[in-house]
């Protein structure tokens, strides 16, 4: 069972790492796999804007290159009025690799938290069954 406190506070320690300097809005995320080990992650940001990689990725990315493939829950954390709001290319990212089971966790530094899922994030998400039964 991931200690949801504890993951968000790993999140908030993350974004301090973010690399803002077009946007100044920092984000960070924490996720946990299902073996325990957790991997955070902020954003990082570039001069062509495009190349810019959010920090849901990040952390993510971070986890799947060290060869994790079942994850336990996420937690995201930005100084926004509500909770943070993953963006539509992250929701696209975690349909790919979360279950419907795992919890995500939205905070803000106020310490606002909403608990959400990927199916809630990202309905109908195109995924590997979108794929079943076409020539690729
Ligand atoms: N960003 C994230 O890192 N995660 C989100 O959930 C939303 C947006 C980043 C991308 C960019 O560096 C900055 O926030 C402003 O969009």
């Amino acid at each position: 069972m991931v200690n949801r406190d504890l993951l968000l506070e790993q999140a908030r320690k993350a974004r301090e790492q973010a690399y803002v300097p077009y946007s100044g809005f920092k984000v960070g995320a924490a996720v946990a796999a299902a073996d325990g080990r957790v991997f955070t992650g902020c954003n990082i940001e570039n001069a062509g804007y495009s190349p810019t990689n959010c920090a849901e990725r990040t952390a993510i990315f971070k986890a799947i290159s060290e060869g994790v493939r079942e994850f336990a829950a996420l937690a995201v954390v930005a100084d926004t009025p509500g909770p943070c709001q993953p963006c539509g290319v992250c929701r696209q990212v975690l349909a790919e690799f979360f279950d419907d089971d795992v919890p995500i966790f939205l905070g803000n530094l106020a310490g606002e938290v909403e608990e959400t899922r990927i199916s809630k994030l990202l309905p109908n998400a195109f995924s590997a069954k979108s794929l079943e039964g076409t020539d690729k």
